[in-house]
């Protein structure tokens, strides 16, 4: 054992595996980087976490994450600026975010301050893994998840929280083919829509799996009682440019908050667009199509920042949206955030998290 700048316990790998990746071509989430961190919360509290290399963990099949779903991660990035520093994105809203999700699912919040130590430290350790080239980026997963085995339905005693990185090519989504869900549901309000619970993924791959099947890329899930409001796409939010404003649905107890929607919806003033978080019925979009009224229509999400929208299906018909142009909102607030992320704009928010690495 050797230590890391941050104190923590550091197991450091015999051999980098770094000589292996293809950084040219990072298939999303396909490798991860050398280290992890592990915590365990123990006796009524986190205890130290360790840093040591990525590998297998032992595991009771009586562990009860396995058997009744208490689990719950974070997807966020870090970034080389164009200083050559380490900038995390955004992570104090990453951890209210999963403090949330913990707290819905009676598992013990994890403090800022060591969420965020622990993200700085693993982060500095495995910093060559950082992708360098345009775009790219080091992925971030913590997990949190119940590893007390035990047959019972109860909430665990001893929860594991670990962190992986994985280094992550530019993501070009191409256009999507979203299908607004008249059948299925993916959460309900009361329920866990708003964590980001394993829970939440598991039930949405059959319905997706069936938009798949005709031809469209993902769902776009509507409420649970009346299938009238949209709430979010599979890993996205949702946005559209109607009459020159943009519009988004408010959060509900239904939906993630995004932190890539927060950010989008803090810089649009500043673009010169108006911003309207409401309901926002499927007939009011149809209506929008039919018009000509609706200009773009993107999901927002930490993998692509944004992702354009080229065709939603409503009630078996295609509406299609033309391709987004250079001058369109969603190229100019995608370009900005870019843009605060590697230090090209001033980071007025506060939102960067920088690890100097002078
Ligand atoms: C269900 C769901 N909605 C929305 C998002 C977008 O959230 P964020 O912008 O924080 O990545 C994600 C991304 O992980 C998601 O899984």
């Amino acid at each position: 054992m050797t230590t890391s700048t941050t104190s923590f316990a550091f197991e450091r790998i015999a051999k980098s595996r770094i000589n292996e990746i293809d950084f040219n071509n990072l298939e999303f989430g396909k490798y991860i980087s050398d280290h992890m961190l592990m915590a365990d919360f123990l006796d009524g509290k986190w205890q130290e976490p360790t840093i040591l290399p990525f590998g297998d963990i032992p595991m009771s099949p009586a562990m009860l994450s396995l058997h009744y779903g208490q689990s719950v991660f974070e997807g966020m990035k870090a970034f080389k600026n164009k200083d050559g520093d380490i900038c995390i994105f955004r992570p104090q809203k990453h951890s209210e975010r999963l403090n949330k999700s913990l707290a819905r699912m009676c598992m013990p919040e994890i403090p800022e301050e060591l969420f965020i130590q622990s993200l700085h430290a693993l982060v500095e350790i495995d910093q060559a893994w950082i992708p360098t080239s345009e775009g790219a980026s080091l992925y971030l997963r913590p997990v949190v998840f119940a590893y007390e085995p035990r047959l019972g339905v109860k909430i665990a005693d001893h929860m594991k929280f670990f962190i992986l990185t994985s280094p992550a090519g530019a993501y070009f989504s191409k256009p999507t083919r979203l299908k607004v869900e008249e059948t299925f549901v993916r959460a309900a309000e009361g329920g866990t829509g708003f964590a980001k619970c394993a829970g939440n993924y598991g039930g949405a791959f059959y319905p997706t799996t069936l938009a798949r099947q005709q031809g469209f890329d993902q769902v776009l899930w509507t409420d649970a009682k009346e299938h009238k409001y949209i709430d979010e796409a599979g890993v996205m939010n949702v946005m559209f440019v109607i009459d020159g404003k943009l519009i988004t649905p408010k959060l509900t107890t239904a939906l993630l908050d995004g932190v890539t929607r927060d950010s989008i919806l803090t810089l649009a003033p500043g673009l010169g667009m108006t911003v309207e978080q409401r309901k926002v019925s499927v007939a009011e979009i149809e209506e929008a199509f039919k018009k000509g009224s609706i200009t773009e229509a993107f999901g927002t999400g930490t993998a692509a920042v944004v992702s354009p929208i080229a065709t939603i299906n409503i009630h078996g018909t295609d509406y299609n949206l033309p391709a987004a142009d250079p001058g369109s909102f969603q190229h100019r607030v995608k370009e900005k955030l870019n843009n605060m992320r590697l230090g090209f704009e001033p980071d007025v928010h506060g939102w960067n998290y920088i690890i100097s690495t002078q």
